[in-house]
């Protein structure tokens, strides 16, 4: 009776590390498939995006440095990111160039719905010339606007040479700072909004600042995994999916089918069975080892 309740306890830790394996949050932001903060944990494709410090919070991981994670929407699959060397409304940095690594322009690029507003471009700029149409047209609003609202924007016209003119600005998408550096754009200053569709006729003092990615969810079978009770991996050497279902044991598929019944076809709800399954034959197994 002892052997069987213990072997059952040690079995259930097993079962409910495979969450351990794989941590569910960095602070209060719930870490859930596609995305994995520890090896092996979420999509491959997503393999090394996130890195998570107790300390520091979330971090999104790209070639141009290391961007502070504000929301994750599972349901709308979007992530807003926020690189504290941006110019806001309210500050005035030096420009860095951001830059995703090519998989993540694939797989996690900045949504539609977010600018980069880039400011303070010389008259030389190839955006005034021969790529005047990558700039766009946001909601009506004007460089004006915003180097009149904005007090660190204020500078850009104290300083210009012709004080009866704002310097240029360009509001334009991902795809033109991805291709041409902040340096051959020639803006001093860039600052990033999103969800811009609803910001007609809002003042820039309130417009969000930050940059929206949205993800895509690979076709992995995923689902599949979860609904039995595993967590969503994959193996670090191959890339292949792997369903996590406890500290030992990873199935292909999920964790009611591949190694409980195998061949059997998994049901509505294989977890349960699955679990009590595992345990009655690991107790058999005990008791018959005696
Ligand atoms: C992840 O965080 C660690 C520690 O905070 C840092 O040293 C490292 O540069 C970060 N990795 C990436 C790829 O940004
Ligand atoms: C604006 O850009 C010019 C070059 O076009 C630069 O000399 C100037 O320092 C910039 N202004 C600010 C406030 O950085
Ligand atoms: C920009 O859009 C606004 C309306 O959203 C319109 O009134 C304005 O004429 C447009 N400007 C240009 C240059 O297309
Ligand atoms: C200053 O800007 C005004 C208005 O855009 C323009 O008419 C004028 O020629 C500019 N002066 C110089 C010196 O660039
Ligand atoms: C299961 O997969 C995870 C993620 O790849 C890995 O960390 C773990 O070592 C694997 N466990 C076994 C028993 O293979």
């Amino acid at each position: 009776m002892l052997i069987r309740a213990s072997t059952a306890l040690i079995i259930l830790a097993h079962l409910s590390s495979a969450a351990s394996l794989c941590r569910t949050f960095c602070n209060n932001i719930p870490i859930r498939y596609p995305f994995g903060i520890d090896d092996g944990c979420g999509a491959a494709p997503f393999r090394r995006m996130l890195n998570c410090s107790t300390a520091a919070g979330l971090f999104f991981a790209t070639p141009s440095g290391s961007y502070k994670v504000q929301t994750i929407d599972y349901a709308k699959k979007t992530v807003v990111i926020y690189d504290p060397s941006m110019s806001t409304c309210s500050i005035l940095q030096p420009h860095r160039d951001f830059l995703l690594a090519d998989i993540q322009s694939a797989t996690i690029p900045p949504s539609p719905d977010t600018l980069f507003l880039l400011l303070n471009c010389s008259l030389d700029s190839p955006l005034l010339n021969h790529y005047r149409y990558l700039c766009s047209n946001f909601s009506g609003h004007s460089c004006d606007e915003l180097y009149a609202s904005c007090s660190s924007f204020k500078l850009f016209h104290l300083l210009s040479s012709n004080s009866t003119a704002s310097p240029p600005c360009c509001f334009t998408t991902y795809d033109t700072i991805r291709y041409m550096s902040m340096n051959i754009l020639d803006c001093s200053h860039y600052t990033s909004v999103y969800n811009v569709d609803a910001l007609k006729g809002v003042g820039p003092l309130d417009w969000l600042y930050g940059i929206k990615l949205s993800y895509g969810l690979p076709e992995l079978g995923c689902d599949r995994c979860s609904k039995s009770g595993g967590v969503c991996g994959f193996d670090v050497d191959t890339q292949g999916f792997t369903c996590i279902c406890s500290l030992n044991t990873n199935a292909t598929r999920d964790c009611g089918g591949s190694f409980v019944n195998r061949g059997g076809k998994s049901n509505g709800r294989p977890s349960l069975l699955g679990v009590f399954v595992l345990i009655c034959r690991a107790i058999f197994l005990t008791l018959s080892a005696l």
